[in-house]
């Protein structure tokens, strides 16, 4: 098995992928590092087209990607409002995606609606990679996710994992916890009861053997962890405002919480973040969230070089 057999494959789900297609993936992107940075260049995707298409807002994944193309040597046509698309004049997504389709030679796309992602690659010839689709789910920020935990913990296996904040809501928290079960990890879901994790991922895990431990107190969790996975509440998808008034500010990591962690538990954030990690902990070696988001482009990069056939 090599990178090869990714080509033309869609990334919808995390579901889609096996432990070892998941691990090929982060060893692409440890080779991709220098061409991340820019210290090697290479022109491999030279004359592709990626399209972005980005019906939410969002600063890592759009510009990752871009980044991530440019830096194999391939060319990005991109809209990020539906205002400036003809949805604005009614047109489906369906047809939106055969024409951009036509256009380019993967998609890239964001959508508010769960399951837009699934239709887009029903529609397309071309691949389509999930770049977060409503509460649904968001893989390539997983991948991105395991592989800064890999490079910081060293391996995956066994990790006891805590994840914190808006699970209900969250979609980077959703495929996380979906791929962490293949790795063995030991999860623990940090939530007030109304954002816990929806019943139908718990199931999920649950036949995969997996039986996260569900509470409501952070501090009770610090301890043992050897990730702590931030995540921020997700006002835009709570149907009334008076809801999210209730349960912003729950929790705040700050660094007297830390000193109750050991000495090499890691910190991480899909980011933005909003009030839910205080800045005094950006200083501290737990922090890896400017780290983390980095990794998008060594990981979106082995992604976009394995989908389209290119070689490193
Ligand atoms: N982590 C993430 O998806 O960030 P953006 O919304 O900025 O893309």
């Amino acid at each position: 098995m090599d990178h090869r057999e990714f080509y033309d494959k869609d990334i919808v789900s995390i579901r889609d992928l096996t432990r070892e297609q998941i691990e090929l993936i982060l060893d692409l992107s440890e080779e991709m590092i220098p061409y991340a940075r820019g210290e090697k260049k290479t022109h491999t995707l030279d004359g592709r087209i990626l399209g972005n298409l980005f019906f939410e807002p969002s600063t890592r994944t759009r510009l990752s990607f871009e980044s991530a193309a440019h830096r194999l040597g391939a060319d990005v046509i991109d809209v990020s409002q539906m205002s400036m698309t003809s949805i604005a004049k009614g047109e489906t997504l369906a047809d939106t995606i055969r024409m951009v389709d036509t256009y380019c030679d993967v998609i890239v796309l964001r959508h508010p609606h769960e399951g837009a992602a699934r239709l887009a690659a029903k529609f397309s010839e071309n691949p389509v990679i999930n770049a977060g689709d409503g509460a649904g789910s968001h893989p390539t920020q997983t991948l991105l996710d395991l592989f800064t935990m890999r490079r910081e913990k060293g391996s995956l296996d066994g990790l006891n994992i805590v994840l914190v904040g808006d699970l209900k809501y969250g979609r980077t928290v959703h495929s996380l916890a979906d791929a962490l079960t293949m790795f063995g990890a030991k999860l623990t879901f940090v939530a007030p009861e109304s954002l816990q994790m929806p019943a139908d991922i718990m199931e999920h895990l649950k036949a995969k053997g997996c039986n996260p431990v569900q509470t409501d107190d952070l501090e009770s969790t610090i301890a043992d962890a050897d990730v702590l996975y931030v995540t921020r509440i997700q006002r835009e998808r709570f149907p009334d405002p008076a809801e999210y008034s209730k349960v912003a500010g729950t929790y705040r990591i700050d660094n007297a919480m830390l000193r109750e962690a050991r000495n090499d538990a890691i910190v991480m954030h899909p980011l933005p973040r909003i009030d839910e990690i205080a800045p005094e902990v950006d200083g501290t070696e737990h922090a890896k969230y400017f780290e983390q988001a980095f990794n998008g482009i060594p990981v979106r990069m082995a992604l976009l070089c394995s989908i389209l056939g290119g070689e490193i």
